[in-house]
């Protein structure tokens, strides 16, 4: 049977609901918090949740107007559960348990982690078990997918997340914000070799990265040119921004490479790699990943930036998989503002932009 699932988001700074039936998205909304954290240099929790509280209810309206349906037409409500910010996760799980009691639909919890990781799946451009980079603002890991719930991380950043450095390094050489599509603009003109940056955990074996110190490196260089021309020109800001981009696109594509060989060993049936996250939306990392796949034989995959990105499109087919497992919640679905999907790993340090790191 073809299940008609309702997904709920609301575990950052956006809000968003999504009408989802097999692999058919039907509706998909977010409303993005952007504008209201734009003066405070990164997500307020306290703002985030109030405002996910105020829009949460008109949204999930929202995404059942334009998929032409009402509640009564739903077989179950798939709700964000965590990771992420509890403020905001509480609001959608209130909504969605406030859902479920009043229809007496099944409510199901659902990992935001596993929403990004399944996502090729609901594109139906991979088979299990495939290799999957998470690169967000909040987010960096290679997870190994072998099943709608059965994840082996195999490394991660261990401080930053790439959308956060690149967010930094947009302040750091006076570029707006979101930092990603502004570096990469600046950097489109800049030559990446006139700057030396480092390439952090390179001489380390295995998949793990770190990105927090290329912000020092970052104000390093910037304040050498600084003090060397008195100010800094529009070639040094596309130099610099261009330097960044490169040592981030060599440090995933080499963590990349050994990620894809860990994975190879598995010996799958048709070798494919998947990227996911706002990060994903960078060309120069595209290109880099996509070309290491084609030089390994691999299939590559990368969904449209809407499905790339935070929405409940995700979720409700997450959970709609979850739900055709029997893997149901009840009302006393918790909140959980640390969730790994994969528990036999430890426990990553540091807490980005967007909260604890799972
Ligand atoms: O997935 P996302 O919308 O939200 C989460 O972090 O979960 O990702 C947003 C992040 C921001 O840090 C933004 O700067 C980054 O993705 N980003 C990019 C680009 N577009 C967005 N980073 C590099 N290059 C881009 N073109
Ligand atoms: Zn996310």
């Amino acid at each position: 049977m073809t299940l008609t699932i309702l997904g709920i988001e609301s575990s950052c700074d956006d809000t968003a609901a999504a009408v989802v039936r097999g692999t058919n998205v039907m509706s998909s909304i977010v409303y993005g918090q952007t504008a209201l954290h734009a003066d405070f240099g990164g997500v307020v929790p306290e703002i985030a949740a109030r405002a996910h509280a105020e829009k949460i209810d008109h949204c999930v309206e929202e995404a059942l107007d334009v998929a032409g349906i009402t509640l009564d037409d739903i077989d179950g409500i798939a709700v964000t559960a965590g990771p992420g910010l509890i403020g905001g996760v509480l609001s959608g799980v209130m909504c969605a348990k406030g859902l479920a009691a009043a229809t007496g639909k099944p409510l199901i919890g659902v990992n935001h982690l596993a929403g990004h990781a399944l996502t090729p799946m609901l594109l139906k451009s991979v088979q299990f078990p495939y290799l999957m980079l998470l690169v967000s603002g909040g987010h960096c890991q290679f997870l190994i997918a072998h099943g709608h719930d059965q994840f082996t991380r195999i490394g991660g950043t261990i401080d930053d997340a790439p959308g956060e450095a690149f967010d930094k390094t947009a302040r750091i050489l006076g570029l707006g914000q979101p930092g990603g599509p502004a570096v990469q603009d600046a950097a489109a003109t800049g030559d990446a070799t006139r700057f030396k940056l480092p390439r952090p955990l390179m001489d380390r074996p295995g998949c793990d990265m770190s990105f927090s110190g290329l912000k020092t490196a970052m104000i390093r260089a910037r304040d050498g040119v600084i003090v060397e021309n008195q100010g800094l020109t529009k070639g040094d800001q596309a130099d610099l921004a261009a330097a960044f981009q490169r040592a981030i696109a060599d440090v995933l594509t080499e963590k990349t490479d050994r990620a894809l060989t860990e994975y190879m060993s598995l010996s799958p049936a048709q070798p494919s790699f998947a990227i996911a996250g706002g990060v994903a939306a960078n060309s120069e990392i595209r290109a880099r990943l996509e070309t290491l796949c084609a030089d390994r034989g691999v299939i590559f995959s990368a969904p449209p930036l809407a499905l790339c990105t935070d929405n409940a499109a995700m979720i409700a087919y997450a959970g709609g998989l979850r739900m055709q497992a029997g893997q149901l919640d009840d009302l006393k679905l918790s909140a959980r503002p640390r969730w790994p999907l994969d528990d036999k790993t430890p426990a990553m340090l540091g807490s980005g932009k967007k909260g604890a790191k799972a």
